[in-house]
């Protein structure tokens, strides 16, 4: 068993990596005081691991009560919200209830969210089933469902009571969405940690990671993400802004191709080579920092290429959380392992999208 403690002004919780479900309960007798648990997922987790998961509950003695939204980036909406709220209400959750999100990044968002905004709050847990989740987005407390607009829009900041990682649920996951949750992965080491770069170049073959090295992969980036949330839980002070390397651009493309031609990390791998093409135009990295971007994306076999029409991914990159009276501000990088943020001219935004999307050419 691995645990990160996770540290803030607020609150303390513990991210246990362990196939143990002994581990599990440990964890849980500290974390949630209650009988009650709501645990949410999606109709893919469903079939697969819902039945496993509220038998294991149900033994010990717990009242569970169950609720499934949509797969996918096409789950996470108002809607599904709403959903939540009604089926929680009639099936008597209470503000002493526990809610647990079962299931990948979509499921922990959507179930924080509901956590943080049903009766007022209530406790909930993370137990991540997809490696980006994993490795991610159950930890930090960012919660938010998308709109018509964008995504992420609706949102609260809510940190889970615990974090349980069991990297057993990956058997069940594709190869694509391993690859999805690369992207994160790969993001650690380009804005946090030179040796973690050399590392994923050593290691990865065929385009992936090999499971024997998962947990340790999970480990390393829980770390990094616990370490920037104690120290900029709300993203305030800007250290926790670095996360977002790449993200900028991936929100404005999942929106253009309205989350159906790529998954998060997709979207973040194009988003990674994107912003290094930006420092390197305002020569905030060298062409050796943006050829060793290249490498590794190229090594994890990410599709890097996109023809979207630059002017609405500008317009999109505008309405970004991070943008100021429509000024977009960028984390870019200066070296591996060395993230800045940076507010960019619109012009010089659109040249590189315009190179970026062949349309200069
Ligand atoms: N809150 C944060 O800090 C944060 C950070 C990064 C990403 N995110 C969000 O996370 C989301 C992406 O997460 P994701 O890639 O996990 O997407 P996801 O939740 O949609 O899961 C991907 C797919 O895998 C399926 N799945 C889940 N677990 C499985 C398993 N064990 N076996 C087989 N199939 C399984 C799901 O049903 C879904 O179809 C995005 O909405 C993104 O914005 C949030």
């Amino acid at each position: 068993m691995k645990q990160i403690i996770v540290n803030l002004k607020t609150k303390k919780y513990d991210i246990v990596i362990s196939q143990s479900e002994n581990d599990f309960f440990t964890a849980l007798a500290k974390a949630a005081k209650t009988n009650m648990f709501f645990v949410i997922t999606d109709k893919n987790v469903e079939k697969l691991h819902l039945k496993y998961f509220t038998v294991l509950l149900k033994r010990k003695g717990f009242n569970v009560k169950t609720a499934v939204i949509s797969a996918g980036e096409i789950g996470k909406n108002i809607k599904s919200l709403s959903f939540l709220y009604d089926k929680a209400l009639e099936a008597g959750i209470d503000r002493k209830s526990c809610a647990i999100a079962l299931g990948g990044g979509v499921i922990g968002d959507v179930a924080g969210f509901f956590a943080a905004t049903y009766m007022r709050g209530i406790n909930y847990i993370q137990v991540p089933t997809t490696l980006l989740a994993m490795t991610d987005s159950s930890v930090g407390g960012k919660t938010a469902v998308n709109i018509k607009g964008g995504k992420n829009i609706a949102g609260v900041f809510y940190q889970p009571d615990l974090v349980w990682i069991n990297s057993a649920f990956l058997s069940t996951l594709t190869e694509r969405h391993i690859k999805n949750g690369l992207a994160e992965i790969i993001k650690y080491a380009f804005t946090f940690d030179k040796k973690f770069y050399s590392y994923l170049s050593d290691t990865l073959e065929n385009g992936t990671v090999p499971p024997k090295d998962f947990e340790y992969i999970i480990y390393q980036s829980c770390s990094y993400k616990a370490r920037v949330v104690e120290k900029d839980e709300k993203e305030i002070t800007g250290l926790r802004a670095v996360l977002n390397f790449g993200h900028t651009f991936a929100h404005a493309l999942e929106t253009a191709t309205k989350y159906k031609k790529f998954l998060h990390g997709e979207a973040v791998a194009v988003g990674m080579l994107f912003a290094v093409k930006l420092s390197l135009k305002l020569r905030i990295c060298k062409p050796e920092t943006y050829k060793e971007v290249e490498n590794l994306l190229q090594k994890a076999d990410f599709t890097l290429s996109t023809k979207n029409n630059a002017r609405q991914m500008l317009s999109l990159m505008k309405k970004d959380k991070k943008s100021i009276d429509g000024n977009i501000k960028f984390i870019l990088i200066k070296d591996i392992g060395k993230a800045v943020s940076t507010y960019v001219k619109d012009n010089v935004v659109l040249n590189v999208l315009k190179n970026f999307t062949g349309e200069n050419k």
